[in-house]
């Protein structure tokens, strides 16, 4: 039986299964491990099933035992691993796609409600009785004939974009590709970032951190975008510079934020905390049962098909 180091624990289902199929190391206190102690735990094991919280540096994937040939992910996102550092190494990468999609597009317009309708103020107004109806009260932005502008068309921003429609919503998108006319579904394509924030009245933030889209939203960047528009992100918190980000909702040149991820999690910049048209929400992306326990499942699963197969469909390296 293979022997599989989980770095944080799942929800129990998931443990069960996982404890059927592999001699499994649980973490059943649900501590978060140093680089040290998960390089040690990781001794004589097969395979690691990691987190996002797990940072797989260079450092920690060349000190991994020779036995480890695996690491599976417990997110889409792979930001956390250095992919090419695993491959010099020989270890697969492997994530959870496709299972996480509709509960993170949930949260995707819940992020575009929430800062366009001023749910922060108004949570923190009716949680302390201090608010009466005016005809002026609280007034946001109403979605209805907006332009959405989702950076990064995947799985995640065309469920995003489908639900948007619904709303009435104009899609717009920037990929590094066209996507097909049955996927865009009559959104507009624009093959650079100018392009596409130039006409975002709200932009939603779907695609993976890398290299290139580090710090895409910035001091520049966030000049093309019309006056009183608004960013939520969705994706990962190295995509936006907070500094840039926060210094333009204070001139009001970006009327509100609505954030689900951040640079440092679980610290988030202190600056977004003094904006009241900031609206925050803890990296609640998948987080239902029934997501969860898919995306556990799968990242088992994952392990258990490149240890029969030699390889492995959501292998990402
Ligand atoms: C969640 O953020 C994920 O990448 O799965």
């Amino acid at each position: 039986m293979k022997k599989i180091l989980i770095t944080r624990r799942l929800l129990k289902e998931s443990e069960d299964k996982a404890s059927k199929m592999f001699d499994a190391h649980l973490n059943s206190n649900d501590e978060l491990y140093s680089q040290s102690r998960l390089i040690e735990l990781s001794q004589g094991c097969d395979a690691v099933l990691t987190s996002l919280t797990d940072k797989m540096d260079a450092d920690t994937i060349n000190k991994l035992p020779e036995t480890i040939k695996v690491i599976s992910n417990f997110a889409v996102g792979f930001g956390n691993i250095d992919l090419e550092a695993a491959k010099k190494r020989g270890i697969a990468v492997t994530n959870t796609p496709e299972v996480l999609s509709d509960a993170t597009a949930e949260i995707g317009i819940l992020l575009i409600l929430g800062a366009c309708r001023r749910a922060s103020e108004g949570i923190e107004a009716a949680r302390e009785s201090n608010w009466k109806w005016s005809s002026d009260y609280l007034i946001g932005k109403q979605l209805t004939g907006t332009r959405l502008g989702i950076l990064g068309m995947g799985r995640i921003g065309q469920k995003i974009a489908n639900i948007a429609r619904s709303l009435g919503m104009i899609i717009h998108y920037h990929n590094r590709s066209k996507l097909s006319e049955d996927k865009e579904q009559g959104a507009v394509y624009h093959d650079n970032l100018k392009s596409l924030f130039s006409v975002s009245d709200v932009l939603s933030i779907c695609c993976p951190a890398t290299k290139e889209t580090e710090n895409m939203i910035n001091k520049e960047t966030v000049e093309y975008f019309p006056t009183g528009a608004v960013i939520t992100n969705v994706a990962r918190g190295d995509i936006v510079d907070d500094e840039a980000l926060i210094d333009a909702l204070h001139r009001r040149k970006i009327y509100a934020a609505g954030l689900d991820v951040y640079k440092g999690e679980p610290n988030l910049n202190p600056g977004y905390l003094k904006i009241k048209s900031v609206f925050i929400l803890p990296h609640l992306g998948s987080a239902t049962k029934h997501t969860r326990t898919a995306m556990a499942n799968l990242a088992i699963d994952n392990i258990d098909e490149f240890f029969r197969t030699g390889n492995c469909t959501n292998k990402v390296n």
